[in-house]
């Protein structure tokens, strides 16, 4: 099993330290009760006005669905993502409930609920890894979205495990990369005007 380091700066809860976006899985398969399992976390996400702007099309491997959803993956997620159990993708609703106008926050909130899909993934032993790289209009058309839905992202579910050589060459290096890295609290926090950290 890869093993990866978590620099933390301060103590956290070990669902978020130890969660972390493998492109290998292992073989064990997930259920539907899992998925909606995890569909469920994400549902108890806050969001503005309480609008639940996301909506989720999902697919097991082994089913057309899985395989419509791959398809509309681009080639580089193309490259891995076929060892994921689940694949799923992450769409929002552009206006709001009850008119035509922008939901300026649709996208926060749909990031909310994939917060609470990661912390439950995480939580049952899953690996979640999202993906910007979707053909965003081909995945429109195919599951018959209307205008007023964007698809946003896709995500891949397994258990962790598998094997780097389930990888492309290019990727193998990145996978097994023991320490995870981020900017420091420094950089993106600031107790006074934007940039005030900076000396
Ligand atoms: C919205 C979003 C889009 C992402 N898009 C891709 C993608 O298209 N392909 C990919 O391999 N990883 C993608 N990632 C994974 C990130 O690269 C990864 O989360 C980041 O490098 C931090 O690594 P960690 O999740 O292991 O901590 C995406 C992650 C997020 C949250």
């Amino acid at each position: 099993m890869i093993e990866k380091n978590t620099p933390t700066q301060f103590d956290i809860n070990n669902l978020v330290e130890n969660r972390w976006s493998p492109r290998t899985f292992a073989s064990t398969p997930i259920s539907e009760t899992q998925v909606k399992t995890l569909l469920e976390a994400g549902r108890w996400a806050p969001s503005s006005s309480n609008m639940q702007p996301w909506r989720i099309i999902w697919g097991i491997k082994g089913t057309q669905m899985y395989d419509r959803i791959f398809n509309c993956l681009d080639d580089f997620n193309r490259g891995w993502a076929g060892n994921a159990q689940v694949l799923w993708i992450n769409a929002f609703k552009k206006t709001m409930n009850d008119s035509d106008k922008e939901n300026f926050h649709a996208l926060h909130d749909l990031g909310l609920f994939m917060g609470n899909v990661c912390s439950q993934a995480q939580h049952m032993g899953l690996a979640v890894h999202q993906m910007a790289g979707v053909q965003h209009k081909k995945a429109h058309q195919e599951f018959r979205f209307t205008d007023d839905y964007h698809v946003a992202t896709a995500v891949a579910f397994g258990y962790y495990g598998g094997d780097v050589s389930d990888l492309p060459e290019d990727l193998r290096k990145e996978e097994t990369k023991k320490e995870r890295e981020r900017k420091t609290q420094d950089e993106f926090a600031f107790n006074g005007n934007f940039n005030s950290n900076k000396q």
